[in-house]
């Protein structure tokens, strides 16, 4: 048993995702969720500039005594997660993995399609995932950053956001996939609506409810799962982020409710 927080990061609010499964399914164990809102985006960004943020992102999480790493950003998941994972002796979970898993079990034409950020899509790490899993599955990727940007600046409907959305889909709509993965964090914020402009299509799966899986079967396995708490006030959720004009708290409002009461500014020594 071991009552140490677990550490969940993103470039930004996409994470929540990822969080919000976590707590749905552990709601026992104490999180620090870390958003690095003034270097968003990093879908942009190259890959070795992102180590570099998740490697002072890692040393904020482990400087709080974390007992687990998630990296609920598939970004820098393909950018850091095996060098994190030699770095340090906690486990540390990526989002990639169990999105491949998710998609390759439900795809029965496989024919799948992939929407991520720029990084995600040019490391082909969902095409290597999957067809590890699968050799005969092809995937048709898209990046997405214009809707990543708008779900981040808290749009989260509208006209706009339809119209992104149906440029998006439309190529993949073409290719006749049968599932399509939400490769972004940030995306699932939005999974209502890209299933509803899907007309039942294709199905729409993300990597969060797979990542908070593979985050209970590991705790269980190191047995490093929180003793219940019969004190809920033991039970602590707190959130960092680093930029001054996000939106995440009012989106973070939105999405978690009253789970999320304050977020706290923090610099990172970049
Ligand atoms: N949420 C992040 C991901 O899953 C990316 C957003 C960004 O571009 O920073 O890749």
């Amino acid at each position: 048993m071991d009552d140490r927080p677990i550490g969940v990061f993103d470039s930004g609010i996409g994470g929540l995702t990822v969080f919000s499964e976590i707590i749905r399914l552990l709601p026992d164990e104490s999180i620090i969720y870390f958003g690095d809102t003034a270097r968003f985006p990093y879908g942009p960004k190259n890959l070795e500039e992102i180590r570099h943020f998740v490697f002072k992102i890692a040393e904020f999480l482990i400087d709080r005594n974390v007992k687990m790493i998630v990296i609920a950003c598939n970004t820098a998941t393909v950018a850091a997660l095996d060098d994190l994972k030699k770095r340090y002796n906690i486990p540390v979970i990526g989002v990639i993995e169990p999105g491949a898993r998710i998609a390759a079990q439900y795809t029965t034409n496989k024919r799948v399609g992939l929407i991520a950020t720029k990084g995600t899509v040019l490391s082909q790490a969902y095409e290597i995932a999957v067809k590890k899993i699968n050799p005969e599955i092809k995937l048709f990727s898209h990046a997405a950053p214009k809707l990543v940007e708008l779900i981040e600046a808290g749009i989260l409907d509208g006209k706009e956001l339809d119209d992104v959305i149906n440029v998006y889909l439309l190529p993949l709509i073409m290719e006749s996939i049968d599932v399509l993965i939400l490769g972004c964090t940030h995306l699932p914020l939005i999974e209502k609506k890209i299933t509803a402009l899907s007309k039942n299509r294709f199905k729409v799966v993300s990597s969060a409810v797979e990542t908070a899986e593979d985050v209970k079967s590991t705790l269980l396995e190191l047995g490093l799962a929180s003793s219940k708490i019969e004190n809920k006030a033991g039970n602590v959720k707190e959130f960092y982020e680093t930029g001054s004009k996000s939106h995440f708290l009012e989106v973070g409002r939105i999405f978690l409710g009253e789970k999320i009461r304050e977020v706290k500014r923090v610099t990172l020594d970049i």
